[in-house]
């Protein structure tokens, strides 16, 4: 059996109920790195907004099967997937309909395992997805609770900015009640440090203390603070397809490549547990 085969695909939540900290520019760029080094991933955007389904070039009026079809329980994964012009990448895309999904399900005993059951009804399908990332809307919401509980890891963007800190804990706390209720399997697979500004010097002073405080969890790759990162999504393109060579394109690929380290560490110390 190999390392990976006992957790496949890996679910992964990008999650901070923070707005505007990179979440849905790390889900586009995080699974577009992921699918150019050899993964066959799949992106549910599960944000209302549904940016991370324009960043990749799906119109509004290609969306007729979104994710809200997959909460409200009328489509299956295999019919909600799309896919998009990046190689070995999917995406389920996102409607504003996913703003009303929470009162319209609220009633329901399994209200929060919606998205777990879609995903798991796709075991074993074609494609044989091995990362599925999902981007969060910016709450700690029924829709964030789904993806938590759908997941086996949990992303947190962070922006290197004075109040970086400030709502962590509370996202770490929410964190370890759905580990205790709804997901036992559910751990934090790291903190990535967003739009950093070299030349800031409190950036800098932040990052400091967010390493001090959060050790081992924060990877040690930063995205930087990049204009070719913020351009992109008006193209619909992931920056990796825009601009390979900028600085924020090769951060991402480091992350990708460290996401999978840890993930096969991760894997191992369970093997062996
Ligand atoms: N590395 C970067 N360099 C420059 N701009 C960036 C970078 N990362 C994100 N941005 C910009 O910051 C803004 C917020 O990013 P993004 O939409 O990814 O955050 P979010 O956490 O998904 O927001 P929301 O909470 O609204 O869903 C966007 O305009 C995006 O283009
Ligand atoms: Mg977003």
């Amino acid at each position: 059996m190999s390392i990976n085969s006992d957790i496949r695909p890996r679910v992964i939540a990008l999650a901070n109920q923070k707005g505007g900290v990179g979440k849905t520019t790390t889900a586009i760029n995080l699974a577009t790195a992921l699918a150019a080094i050899g993964e066959e991933v799949l992106l549910i955007d599960l944000d209302p907004q549904g940016n991370a389904s324009t960043g990749l070039g799906i119109g509004r009026d290609e969306r007729d099967i979104s994710a809200y079809d997959l909460m409200d329980g009328s489509a299956t994964l295999k019919q909600a997937v799309q896919p998009t012009a990046v190689p070995q990448l999917s995406i389920v895309p996102a409607t504003l309909d996913l703003l009303g999904v929470e009162t319209e399900i609220a009633g329901a005993t399994d209200r929060m395992f919606r998205l777990k059951k879609a995903v798991a009804g796709h075991l074993g399908r074609n494609p044989d997805f091995t990362y599925i990332l999902i981007d969060c809307p910016p709450s700690l919401n029924l829709l964030t609770l789904n993806a938590l509980a759908a997941a086996n890891g949990v992303l947190v963007p962070l922006q290197t900015e004075f109040f970086a800190l400030e709502g962590l804990s509370q996202l770490l706390s929410t964190v370890d009640q759905v580990r205790q209720t709804l997901n036992n399997q559910l751990s934090i697979q790291g903190i990535v440090l967003t739009m950093y500004d070299k030349r800031n010097g409190l950036a800098k002073q932040v990052m400091e203390d967010v390493r001090e405080n959060m050790g081992d969890l924060v990877y040690d790759t930063v995205i930087p603070r990049n204009v070719r990162v913020s351009e992109a999504p008006s193209f619909g393109k992931p920056v990796l397809l825009y601009d390979m060579k900028c600085a924020g394109s090769q951060a991402y690929l480091k992350l990708a490549s460290q996401v999978i380290q840890r993930e096969k560490l991760h894997n191992k110390r369970r093997a062996e547990a």
